[in-house]
């Protein structure tokens, strides 16, 4: 089973990914926690030229075909081994991000981006999504606090910088995705305080184990 959490900057998915993995492992699941982009040693040089903000210069297309190799990369070595030996892989962010980062909010075909989705990587999607939904100018104030109070997320602000009218449209196409395909889909309140989206995560992922595993396991 393949579980992605998404949402803009500063929605909480770093702090809300251990919530989901708890409550999975105390489901008696094996999970695997894992990111994109830098979720293996060759991906985590590819993050750092796509988050560097003195790369103001990569082209759009390059950067969503990094993006891609990226995932082909963790694909290949990480997330498809771990379903073939039966792990729930919890993934921070995967293709969703790639058709709303670089198609509704840079503006490339998001046709172009799904066929080469579907020809590098086999058109692989996750059977379940979350999606942390908050106003752009909530999220970026709180990934500022953080790049302000820490070199690392300083190192990686190359989105930040991005004007809030960009974050709006990757809000937006966001919970676009999210209408297109209520079934994948389960939005959740990221502008409260983290115990409280926190038990909206655990809410809908206890009736989506029930759906997935009727007989309790
Ligand atoms: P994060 O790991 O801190 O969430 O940062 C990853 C950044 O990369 C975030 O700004 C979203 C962006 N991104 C894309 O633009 N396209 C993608 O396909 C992915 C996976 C992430």
């Amino acid at each position: 089973m393949f579980i992605t959490l998404e949402g803009i900057e500063g929605s909480g998915k770093t702090t809300q990914i251990q919530t989901l993995v708890r409550f999975l492992t105390a489901a008696g699941l094996d999970c695997l926690t894992t990111r994109e982009p830098g979720g293996t040693p060759i991906g985590s040089q590819i993050r750092s030229v796509l988050l560097n903000p003195d790369n103001g210069a990569l082209a759009p297309t390059a950067e969503m075909l990094l993006y891609m190799a990226d995932r082909v990369q963790h694909l290949e070595t990480v997330v498809r081994p771990a379903l073939s030996a039966g792990k729930v892989v919890v993934c921070d962010r995967y293709f969703d991000a790639t058709l709303v980062y670089q198609g509704y909010a840079r503006g490339l075909d998001r046709d172009m981006i799904n066929r080469l989705h579907r020809l590098a990587c086999n058109g692989m999607m996750p059977d379940f999504t979350l999606l942390l939904d908050l106003p752009p100018e909530i999220g970026l104030d709180r990934a500022w606090s953080r790049i302000h109070a820490d070199d690392a997320h300083a190192r990686e602000s190359r989105f930040e910088t991005e004007a809030l009218a960009f974050h709006q449209r990757v809000r937006d196409g966001y919970l676009d995705l999210a209408r297109r395909e209520p079934q994948r889909f389960a939005v959740i309140d990221a502008a409260l305080d983290a115990a409280a989206v926190g038990e909206q995560i655990t809410a809908v992922l206890a009736t989506f184990i029930k759906a997935r595993f009727p007989s309790g396991g």
